[in-house]
């Protein structure tokens, strides 16, 4: 037994910032990021609260699920950039839609979703309740540093939630690593103010290794794709649909060319969303759902990595009601 996704929901702010827009105060340009990334422009909030962006995605989910909030068991909030360090940004997102179940949140970077989806279907397996909302939101944009163009220009802000329901065969294999590493992508924590405090205060912004992300990047999901079909006993032909996370472009052409997959089923949003961290894979998934890309039956892995370094890769068969 295990659980169904009963329906999807996403939001990205109303401000989209072009390639050309950022050349208007970095040393940068659409000539250098496209071809390099994938990426023509990203969302970033500007009047909006990324407690308003997940509300919107919820809603949306809650809706195409046809639940209302009331009937919510859990919440969980898959972030690393959330409105509050206190409380979790569930807890924002269950008093805005006026839900009164326990809230959390997750953090396990661009591979949070699938890290939540995992604790959802222990949740529902346990008997603890019957309907779980899983949203990722992501304000990236108040973590990179601004100033430098090799890592600011990769990333954008959105939310994207999934309601998910008991009684279904997902996942049909799930797969969480990490190789611990905390230099290669970090944000260090808010310095605050204590007078005893007597360490190194960097300030809280994002420093990545671009290069040594991009190999793990390569190598997360061709080894996590290979690993779910053993554990289902399924071809890698036999999937329909990769939704695997956004970072860049290359890294999807790279891992496609890898696993000899048909490039035309490989899931592809970041051209205008950029980076959203573990909003990047339910986005997706909501985009296919809504476009009606998803059918009843196919088989659909998802694979979200990054910092950590954490990898969260799943497989499931889409049996959302209906579809
Ligand atoms: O969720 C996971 C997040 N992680 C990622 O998305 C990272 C994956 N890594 C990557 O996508 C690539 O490593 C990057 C796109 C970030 C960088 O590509 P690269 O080919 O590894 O470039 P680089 O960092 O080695 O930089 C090459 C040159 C440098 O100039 P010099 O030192 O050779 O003169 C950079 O200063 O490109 C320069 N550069 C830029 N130039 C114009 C770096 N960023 C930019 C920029 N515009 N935005």
């Amino acid at each position: 037994m295990g659980f169904r996704i009963l329906g999807t929901g996403s939001a990205l702010p109303e401000r989209s910032v072009t390639n050309d827009d950022l050349s208007e105060f970095l040393d940068t340009s659409d000539e250098w990021i496209f071809p390099r990334t994938g990426i023509r422009s990203r969302g970033i909030c500007t009047t909006e609260t990324l407690d308003e962006l997940a509300v919107t995605a919820c809603r949306r989910a809650l809706e195409a699920a046809g639940v209302s909030a009331g009937e919510l068991d859990l919440i969980i909030c898959s972030t690393t950039s959330g409105d509050h360090l206190i409380p979790a940004e569930a807890c924002a997102v269950a008093e805005l839609i006026g839900a009164s179940c326990p809230a959390f949140d997750l953090s396990a970077a661009c591979a949070g979703f699938v890290f939540a989806l995992d604790v959802a279907d222990g949740y529902l397996a346990r008997g603890r309740g019957e309907r779980v909302l899983v949203v990722a939101a992501e304000k990236m944009s108040r973590l990179v540093d601004w100033s430098d163009r090799a890592t600011c220009v990769l990333f954008g802000d959105g939310a994207a939630a999934a309601v998910l329901g008991p009684d279904g065969e997902n996942p049909l294999a799930l797969r969480l690593t990490t190789e611990p590493s905390v230099d290669i992508l970090h944000v260090p924590g808010v310095a605050g103010s204590s007078p005893y405090d007597a360490t190194e205060r960097p300030a809280s912004v994002l420093a990545m290794e671009g290069r040594r992300v991009f190999k793990f990047g390569v190598n997360a999901i061709c080894d996590s794709v290979q690993a779910l079909c053993e554990q289902a006993g399924v071809a890698v032909d036999d999937i329909d649909h990769f939704v695997f996370h956004q970072a860049n472009e290359r890294i999807l052409s790279s891992a496609v060319q890898r696993l000899g997959i048909d490039n035309a089923k490989v899931a592809r949003a970041l051209e205008e969303t950029g980076n959203i961290s573990s909003a990047c894979i339910p986005l997706a998934l909501d985009r296919l759902a809504r476009a009606g890309e998803l059918k009843g039956g196919q088989l659909v892995v998802l694979v979200g990595f990054g910092a950590g370094l954490d990898t969260g890769a799943c497989l499931l068969r889409w049996d959302r009601p209906g579809d």
